[in-house]
């Protein structure tokens, strides 16, 4: 298989996640839960990580970096844990469903209120926007770093001016950028960055954090165990443990680790040009072919690699099959769980199909792909 579907998870990881992994299976008890070695080792486990994190996002304290399952996870305890009713925020239309979901519950349920950046045909934003719909109850600007159906990069430090300037939270979904575009929290004016652990982290599935930059005071979004005072009827108050009940993915994290150390040892930089190599490589040969249609703004590539295109009005799913079953190239069809933009670029009953790129892809996948998208445009014309 051509695995080009990086942004939906990455399929390949580096070998030294296997192995964290690995040995976490039979190496870690309950963190918390007991002073036995297998405990402690967990407990060490978990510190060691949440530096690791800390630094590499440039959040102030590592008690303030809270394991969770995915960044849908994040976003659910960063938005519900902040957004009181009678509350506004201010997204956008980029939006995936992990922000506009639990956004939608609480606009039915706290009666929040909420405005939507909209974007262009290109799928980009107008940063005037941001400002112009703070209204005197806004509460916090809530955005993703990057589309996962175009790639289009988000500038977070200039929106994080604008939210510093109007005192206001800024949340952000680094689903697609964590792992590959630096992030420092504190330089870009980030409250709340939300990231998963198995797209460019290239950790497992099943982790990923929420970090919170200065004293932000977070309602937990589910209570339980913590393995530390355990006769109080309420969730402990300090960070972590307040938005960590139950037992964490101590295995997953022991991945998401070691994944930390592979992205700092070969550099983030070396990363995304690589990977921005082959988006480009694509895009260049693929946009030539007759009847292909791609979305995103390729002026810059200051962007993910991320190539999202239709071949004529054939139905994206339909592509996406031909790709997989006569040529082995994994790619994601469809509405990508981000309606708001496929409304903007006016797909939404073709969706698109999106190809993207890892760090492990080579330049003859994105070859194949290349021969592959004329074939099927030569068929279908
Ligand atoms: N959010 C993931 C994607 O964009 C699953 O495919």
């Amino acid at each position: 298989m051509i695995y080009l579907d990086n942004a939906a998870t990455t399929m390949m990881k580096p070998s030294c996640v296997v192995d964290a992994v690995t040995a976490a299976l039979t190496t870690l008890g309950n963190a918390s839960r007991g002073a036995h070695e297998g405990a402690l080792n967990t407990n060490r486990l978990l510190y060691k990580t949440r530096e690791k994190l800390a630094g590499f996002f440039g959040c102030p304290k590592s008690e303030q970096v809270i394991f969770t399952n995915n960044s849908t996870e994040a976003l659910n305890i960063a938005l519900t844990g902040t957004l009181r009713p009678g509350d506004h925020a201010v997204t956008t239309v980029l939006e995936h469903n992990s922000v506009l979901r639990p956004l939608y519950r609480l606009q039915r349920e706290r009666v929040v209120d909420l405005s939507f950046v909209p974007a262009d045909r290109r799928g980009c934003v107008d940063y005037a926007d941001f400002e112009r719909l703070v209204r005197p109850n806004t509460r916090a600007v809530v955005c993703t770093h990057a589309s996962n159906l175009t790639g289009n990069l988000l500038d977070i430090r200039r929106i994080g001016e604008i939210a510093a300037r109007r005192g206001l939270l800024f949340i952000v979904d680094a689903s697609q950028t964590a792992g590959a575009v630096p992030i420092d929290m504190v330089d870009m004016g980030v409250s709340m960055l939300c990231f998963t652990g198995h797209k460019s982290m290239m950790g497992p599935q099943g982790t990923g954090g929420l970090l919170i930059n200065g004293d932000i005071e977070v309602e937990p979004f589910k209570v339980g165990g913590t393995g530390v005072q355990s006769f109080l009827t309420e969730q402990p108050r300090e960070y972590p443990t307040r938005l960590e009940a139950g037992t964490l993915n101590g295995h997953g994290i022991a991945g998401l680790s070691a994944a930390v150390d592979f992205i700092r040892q070969t550099g983030i930089d070396a990363i995304r040009a690589h990977e921005t190599a082959l988006a480009r490589r694509f895009y260049e040969a693929a946009s030539a072919v007759p009847g292909v249609v791609t979305y995103g703004d390729f002026t810059t590539w200051e962007r993910c690699p991320v190539v999202a295109l239709n071949i004529g009005g054939a139905d994206s799913a339909l592509v996406c099959d031909a790709l997989s079953c006569d040529y082995g190239i994994a790619t994601r069809a469809g509405a990508h769980c981000a309606p708001l933009m496929h409304r903007a670029l006016h797909t939404e009953a073709q969706g698109a199909v999106r190809f993207s790129f890892g760090y492990f892809n080579t330049d003859a996948d994105v070859d194949a792909a290349v021969r592959a998208v004329r074939e099927i445009a030569d068929r279908i014309g």
